[in-house]
């Protein structure tokens, strides 16, 4: 395990009242660590924290917060709740809405989606880190980003703007962290394809095979920090690492070989790209 990993330590966990936040809320109370689970007011996040407790190892507490993760006021309140016990040991940035935004959205969309998914992450990080940092003690920041922040495939131009942010935003984090030689550790979880509410809410009613649990993919975390990755790259049951790290290639290549932009979507590339990914 990672060394954040402790009984009596405290998990802090964003989006934790469904799909892979709720999954990450429930392993880290399995652990011994005590847990608050942030999302939007409303019954989910009472239900996920009843749900968190009752999965709980004895001793670990179980609380929740309504925060709205854009708000630094709100990641400011979450952070003086979850610190009265000392410097949180885990903390999961991992809020996010699709929200069906394109390109041509209007303004209040690509707000909302920017607010939640990536101003949610630097707020976090600038209400956390700081803290953990004086705390000197073992820590790791979670931030799920998505590989449509970096193979960045057309539709959902506002998604893959904010989950490109959060790539950068987070890699910034790692740097920032090792250069100070704190005790605190970044990750970036890129998760596959993982049925969740947010999959749910495209209106697919019953987990496809292809696609991960949310559990699946908080075991596939536990083991990349343990072995103090940064990037967390997951597989799904449709998509190998190898296809992803082919695909992750051929983004990077457009700009290498002056490829039209989203070359792998243009069809005077699509032999090509086949032929890539087939290779
Ligand atoms: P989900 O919809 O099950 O969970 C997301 C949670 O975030 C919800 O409980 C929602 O209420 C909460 N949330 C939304 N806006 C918020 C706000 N302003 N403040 C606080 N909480 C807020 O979806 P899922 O899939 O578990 O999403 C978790 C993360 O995983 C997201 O960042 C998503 O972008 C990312 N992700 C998911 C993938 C998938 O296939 N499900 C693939 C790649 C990334």
């Amino acid at each position: 395990m990672h060394p954040a990993f402790r009984h009596g330590r405290t998990a802090v966990v964003t989006g934790a009242a469904s799909g892979i936040g709720l999954a990450a809320a429930v392993r880290f109370a399995r652990e011994g660590l005590s847990v608050w689970l942030a999302d939007l007011p409303g019954e989910a996040l009472e239900c996920a924290r009843a749900e968190v407790a009752a999965a709980a190892t004895a001793g670990a507490a179980v609380r929740a917060l309504p925060t709205d993760v854009g708000r630094r006021e709100a990641m400011d309140a979450l952070r003086d709740a979850a610190s009265a016990d000392g410097p949180p040991a885990v903390v999961m940035l991992n809020a996010g809405i699709e929200a069906g935004g394109t390109l041509f959205s209007d303004e209040a969309t690509w707000r909302r989606i920017l607010d939640t998914n990536l101003w949610g992450v630097i707020n976090g990080i600038e209400a956390f880190a700081p803290v953990m940092i004086e705390g000197g003690t073992d820590g790791a920041i979670v931030v799920t980003g998505s590989k449509q922040g970096i193979t960045t495939p057309p539709g959902n131009t506002p998604y893959n703007v904010s989950k490109a942010g959060v790539k950068v935003a987070t890699e910034a984090l790692a740097h920032d962290l090792r250069e100070r030689g704190a005790k605190v550790s970044a990750h970036l979880l890129i998760p596959g394809f993982v049925y969740t509410g947010l999959t749910k809410a495209r209106g697919v009613a019953r987990k496809p095979d292809g696609a991960w649990t949310p559990e699946e993919t908080v075991s596939f975390l536990i083991t990349g920090m343990a072995r103090g990755d940064f990037y967390i790259l997951c597989p799904d049951n449709e998509t190998t690492r190898r296809q992803d790290e082919k695909r992750i290639a051929w983004a990077a290549g457009d700009l290498i070989e002056n490829r039209p932009a989203l070359s792998r979507w243009h069809p005077d590339y699509a032999d090509a790209y086949r032929r890539t990914m087939a290779e």
